[in-house]
């Protein structure tokens, strides 16, 4: 994995790999706002040396608590590794800020994503009931939350 902060010259590549992989995208303005608050937004352009975005994920910082916002991985490089590795990569960045817990909430019916938080640490907190509005009615988040300690990976 090549991690590096994303850029505004990323959100094309990053929005594909959105469009394609989420249910409910995040939409360009999105990633723009998230870009212009000053969010960590990461990027991970692989290593093979071609510059190609593969994941990417987005951590909002809070005093001393962090959000993780969106974490996506692109189609043909899922189960590879590189959803653990970036999310990883930013509870190192927010322990080295010094932040204490990471929180997130999750779509309960996705799967794929509560397993790879629950393989990274994080432990189930609460349920918001109806959180999500679709076309097809609500759909519970559950909040889910990790505690950093000052230790690597602790
Ligand atoms: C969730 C997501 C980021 C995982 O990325 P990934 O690179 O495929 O995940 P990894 O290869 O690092 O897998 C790590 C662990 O997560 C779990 N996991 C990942 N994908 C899974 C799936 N489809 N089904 C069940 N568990 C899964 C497993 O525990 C896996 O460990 P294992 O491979 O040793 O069994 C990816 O599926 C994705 O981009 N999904 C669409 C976007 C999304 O839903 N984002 C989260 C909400 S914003």
């Amino acid at each position: 994995m090549m991690l590096r902060a994303m850029t505004r010259a990323d959100v094309d590549a990053v929005l594909a790999i959105e469009q394609a992989v989420q249910r409910f995208p995040w939409t360009r303005g999105n990633f723009a706002d998230a870009l212009n608050s000053g969010y960590l937004c990461s990027v991970d352009c692989g290593d093979d040396g071609s510059g190609e975005i593969r994941a990417y994920a987005i951590l909002m910082p809070a005093a001393d608590e962090a959000e993780l916002l969106n974490i996506g991985v692109a189609q043909v490089e899922q189960r590879k590794g590189r959803g653990r590795a970036i999310l990883a990569a930013m509870l190192d960045e927010a322990r080295a800020r010094n932040m204490r817990r990471v929180f997130l909430e999750a779509r309960h019916s996705n799967l794929a994503a509560i397993a790879l938080y629950r393989s990274a640490g994080f432990a189930e907190i609460g349920i918001r009931r109806d959180y999500y509005r679709n076309a097809d009615g609500g759909e519970d988040a559950l909040v889910m939350a990790r505690e950093l300690t000052g230790e690597p990976n602790g």
